[in-house]
């Protein structure tokens, strides 16, 4: 590493390491915008599911490229929703904690999600309260921060708790655009977290608006070299991301974060969902993280 004579040495990216990742997508085989669950769902405006198609299919070819697996559950006529895989399930250690959606519209995507992890080898628990899996539950080092206030319920985040046996931080949201946590926050590092290292090693990023006041002071005080981003990068689903620990796949139209990451050392590639914004979800809604057993991990690696 050089030093720097006027200003501080910025931190380079060969201090961010990429994960590997395993991920599950579903092709937008059936995405239509026929009825309306969030702000961004007008279903009196076109949607083109040859575009979404082919924004969707870079993003899958973006992860593969870059090393991660990307496993497949099947499209389901009917249900255009299903693209966003996050909400299909929470996985950590082989354990599938099953979605129990809020509305109807999407309730019947629960049974083939569940369906989905017994037969991928994963041990499933079907989920008593509603939660939307990965967009309202996100890991961050042993900790799962879940987010309420639109779509999972605090009872669901009870009920994550005890499933897998962690500490859980309820945080609320207040702002209709951004109803699912993985709207409002991004997990750039699961791994090192701020305890870590100093300002250069944030491991979230989040819209401080999209909170209540209480939600906003936990988050302060548990992530203080967080990035936070700005309104307009949140308002374009910026922090509707991925991230391998290195390589943050984000909107190109969040244009400050993209500048903040690479202040922080992080890789930003730019993926345009547009078509699939026209649904309420991103990058991010269409990535749910496939947590294997830790010993499967380790047979995988030797
Ligand atoms: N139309 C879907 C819904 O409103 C979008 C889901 C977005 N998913 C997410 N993880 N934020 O339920």
């Amino acid at each position: 590493m050089s030093t720097h004579p006027v200003s501080p040495a910025p931190t380079s990216s060969a201090e961010r390491v990429a994960q590997h990742r395993r991920y599950l997508m579903c092709r937008p085989d059936h995405f239509t915008v026929s009825y309306s669950i969030n702000p961004w769902m007008v279903p009196s405006r076109p949607t083109n599911t040859e575009t979404a198609l082919r924004q969707w299919q870079n993003l899958y070819d973006t992860y593969v490229a870059l090393g991660h697996e990307v496993e497949l559950i099947d499209p389901v006529p009917g249900l255009p929703d299903m693209v966003y895989t996050a909400n299909g399930g929470f996985l950590i250690d082989g354990v599938a904690y099953g979605p129990k959606f809020h509305f109807p519209e999407r309730a019947p995507e629960a049974a083939h999600f569940n369906a989905w992890f017994a037969a991928n080898g994963f041990q499933l628990t079907e989920a008593v309260e509603v939660n939307e899996g990965e967009g309202d539950f996100l890991l961050v080092g042993d900790t799962i921060l879940a987010g309420t206030g639109f779509r999972s319920t605090g009872d669901s985040h009870r009920e994550v708790g005890e499933v897998f046996g962690r500490e859980v931080v309820s945080l609320t949201l207040t702002d209709p655009r951004f109803y699912h946590l993985d709207t409002a926050i991004a997990v750039l590092d699961p791994v090192h977290g701020a305890d870590h290292g100093g300002p250069d090693h944030a491991n979230i990023a989040y819209l401080p608006q999209a909170f209540d006041d209480a939600s906003q002071a936990i988050l302060a005080e548990r992530y203080p070299d967080a990035i936070r981003v700005s309104e307009a990068d949140g308002d374009v689903f910026g922090l509707n991301s991925a991230s391998d620990g290195l390589n943050v796949l984000i909107s190109p139209r969040a244009t400050g974060f993209e500048a903040q990451l690479r202040e922080r050392g992080y890789n930003p590639i730019l993926i345009d969902l547009s078509e699939l914004l026209l649904g309420g979800g991103g990058i991010k809604c269409c990535t749910l993280e496939l947590r294997a057993a830790s010993g499967e991990l380790r047979g995988r690696a030797s």
